[in-house]
């Protein structure tokens, strides 16, 4: 096939993936556990163009940047290495999610890119094998390629390194958008610099496999209360090493630890939510779906709230155009 469109959602980490132990094959120190979301999605045609003079990305109707366009053109040049081919692409994106705002759009991006590219170049691949290549786009991506809840298991090397679905309870998760700016640090970037400078980062790699342990057996139990404790810490564990770099680097704003503080009130009231937020302002709360509701109505002074629930992993769809 020479032109195919995929599909892909972001996912929203409950225990997050944060530090990488190869920066060429983006093997992570620790695994992760993740939410695919049945929003904000992300829909990519690739098609091939031998006759170009190079690859052509265009994200949302525009050209995209060179920064953006020289990464994806790296992500091809994978895929046209396996599959034997030289033939350039043209690659059109659009996303339902702002860009770069902490809302995981390059997960849904090269999932979506990887189930597209693979089949526009004629490659053959399981969903495990999916998810590996879209893992060299982007760590998070990994897990875009589940159903639902998904782990990513850490590997030793670039074949064991892939995600696949868990079992867990029943959840929605309630995005309250901050800010949908573009963040100032990208997460590669924070990445590389917790890693290299916070005196927390060996602290975050040991707890964390502890604490995908510890969700892994809370997520087969079912249960939502302890799944929720984990989300948190885990969170705000990552945060505390993220801002312990040099120099500092702080992606919670004000309006982030307001929603953080309604969370708890929100405990204290005997609703159960748990707030996790990623590499930027925005705060995603986790609760039962029962429950969404009511929490997305306390928080929505806070900022533009969604409730989304579990999503479908990235896959073909028939053509659009
Ligand atoms: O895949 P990247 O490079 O966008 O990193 C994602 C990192 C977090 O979103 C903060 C955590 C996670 O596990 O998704």
């Amino acid at each position: 096939m020479r032109t195919a469109t995929a599909r892909a959602h972001p996912n929203i980490a409950l225990v997050k993936y944060w530090g990488k132990r190869d920066e060429e094959l983006i093997l992570p120190a620790a695994g992760s556990l993740s939410l695919t979301l049945d929003g904000f999605a992300t829909t990519t045609t690739v098609s091939l163009d031998p006759s170009a003079a190079g690859d052509l990305f265009s994200l949302n109707g525009a050209e995209a940047s060179p920064a953006q366009s020289e990464r994806v053109t790296r992500f091809l040049d994978l895929v046209r290495s396996r599959a034997g081919s030289s033939s350039p692409a043209v690659v059109r994106s659009r996303n339902e999610a702002p860009t770069g705002a902490g809302l995981a759009s390059s997960a849904s991006g090269f999932a979506a890119l990887a189930v597209a590219a693979a089949t526009a170049y004629g490659l053959d691949l399981d969903r495990a094998e999916l998810s590996r290549l879209a893992r060299r786009g982007s760590g998070s991506a990994t897990r875009s390629l589940v159903d639902g809840l998904s782990i990513w298991h850490a590997g030793d090397d670039d074949a064991s390194s892939f995600a696949e679905p868990i079992d867990g309870p029943a959840m929605h998760m309630i995005i309250v958008t901050i800010d949908a700016a573009e963040k100032a640090v990208s997460s590669r970037e924070a990445m590389r610099r917790t890693a290299a400078t916070s005196p927390y980062y060996a602290g975050w790699v040991d707890s964390t496999a502890h604490s995908l342990r510890e969700m892994t057996a809370a997520c087969r139990a079912g249960d939502f209360t302890r799944v929720g404790e984990i989300t948190e810490l885990n969170a705000l564990r990552m945060h505390a090493a993220i801002e312990a770099c040099e120099p500092p680097i702080r992606y919670l704003r004000a309006g982030s630890v307001a929603v953080f503080d309604a969370v708890e009130q929100l405990r204290a009231d005997g609703i159960e939510a748990f707030a996790t937020a990623d590499a930027g302002p925005n705060v995603v709360v986790i609760s039962r779906p029962a429950d969404s509701a009511a929490v997305a109505e306390r928080l929505g002074g806070l900022g533009a709230v969604r409730v989304v629930g579990a999503g479908p992993g990235a896959r073909l769809i028939p053509e659009e155009d």
